[in-house]
């Protein structure tokens, strides 16, 4: 269903160990070492150069999509634009604001007039595993600037390209060289199986950053100095992460020939941690068919109206799971 299960690598789990004599309060901007490896991974991931950066620390990156709308001082009568087959919490997050939600992927349906403050794209996708160009990213900051509204691009995926190669927001082939109106949201929990720490970070525009930071300070969202340092050395080791990738590489070519091998249409799902599939029927009965075997996914609907006949497989699984579902679906 997609949380991570593999262990979490020995380098971050000594680092969490040995900042655990942690009796002060943490700085809610992040230490010194961690916005640094913050900043040198952003410019290394993203392409983004590091002038005039800012970056942050969150509890993981749900909380952020969740608060985002909210920190911005974003409110009734605003209208937050989310895509239209999406991660849910994009939309909690403009209700809990108290905003109009408004699901498209084409800026150019809006109108004239609606007042849009905030506008998430998510590349790649959850669910879709979509990748959209730097030339459809560069047009959505484009449209934003024009308007005084904020790009927030969460990348949780971008590490995970494969049949695409993902772009950042913080690219210069779509933020243009400035971070004017442009937030990336990362997080650790897949690079790193990090969901359990809670380690994720906001990076981009160093105006919006600071009114974040502001306001977070007050509200005491803070991340715990041992997840802090855990944080360090996640960012600073690439080795890890390239060895997850790979277990999610061999599972999805797995799983990808065992379900089209069983009728399924796999569409999109170029990057990311899902496989998106469609038997062409609603997804309820397709739910039910993979129950009958064994077999937990996710219904299409779950993410918005129009993916009524899809569902969401996670490549989130032990091998010997993944091996189990091909054996059941042949
Ligand atoms: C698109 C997307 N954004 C954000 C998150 C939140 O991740 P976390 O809070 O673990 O950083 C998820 C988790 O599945 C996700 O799929």
């Amino acid at each position: 269903m997609g949380t991570p299960v593999d262990p979490v690598p020995e380098v971050i789990r000594r680092a969490l160990a040995d900042a655990s004599d942690a009796p002060g309060y943490p700085l809610t901007a992040g230490t010194p070492a961690l916005r640094a490896a913050i900043a040198a991974w952003v410019s290394r991931a993203c392409g983004a150069g590091v002038d005039g950066l800012g970056v942050l620390p969150t509890i993981g990156s749900k909380e952020l999509v969740a608060w985002l709308p909210t920190l911005l001082g974003i409110g009734p009568g605003d209208v937050v634009v989310v895509p239209s087959i999406a991660y849910p919490t994009y939309e909690d997050g403009a209700r809990l604001a108290g905003a109009t939600v408004v699901r498209t992927d084409s800026l150019t349906s809006l109108g004239p007039t609606p007042r849009v403050r905030l506008v998430w794209v998510n590349s790649p996708g959850n669910p879709t595993g979509r990748v959209l160009p730097a030339a459809h990213l560069r047009k959505v900051v484009d449209w934003a600037r024009e308007r005084g509204a904020v790009v927030a691009s969460d990348e949780c995926y971008l590490p995970l390209g494969w049949s695409a190669e993902p772009i950042s927001v913080l690219s210069p082939q779509v933020s243009g060289g400035s971070y004017a109106g442009v937030l990336a949201v990362h997080s650790l929990s897949k690079r790193s199986n990090l969901a359990g720490y809670r380690a994720g970070f906001v990076a981009g525009d160093p105006a919006l950053v600071a009114e974040l930071l502001k306001v977070r300070k007050h509200a005491g969202m803070i991340v715990p100095a041992p997840v802090q340092a855990a944080m360090v050395a996640a960012l600073e080791d690439e080795r890890h992460a390239e060895e997850q990738r790979e277990r999610y590489r061999a599972r999805r070519e797995v799983l990808r020939a065992a379900f089209t091998a069983a009728g399924f249409t796999v569409e999109h799902s170029e990057a990311g941690l899902y496989l998106w599939l469609t038997r062409g029927e609603d997804c309820w009965q397709t739910v039910d068919w993979l129950a009958r075997r064994g077999i937990l996914v996710a219904a299409g609907v779950f993410y918005g109206p129009t993916a009524g006949q899809h569902v969401r497989v996670a490549l989130t699984e032990s091998d010997e799971h993944i091996a189990a579902v091909a054996a059941r679906l042949a």
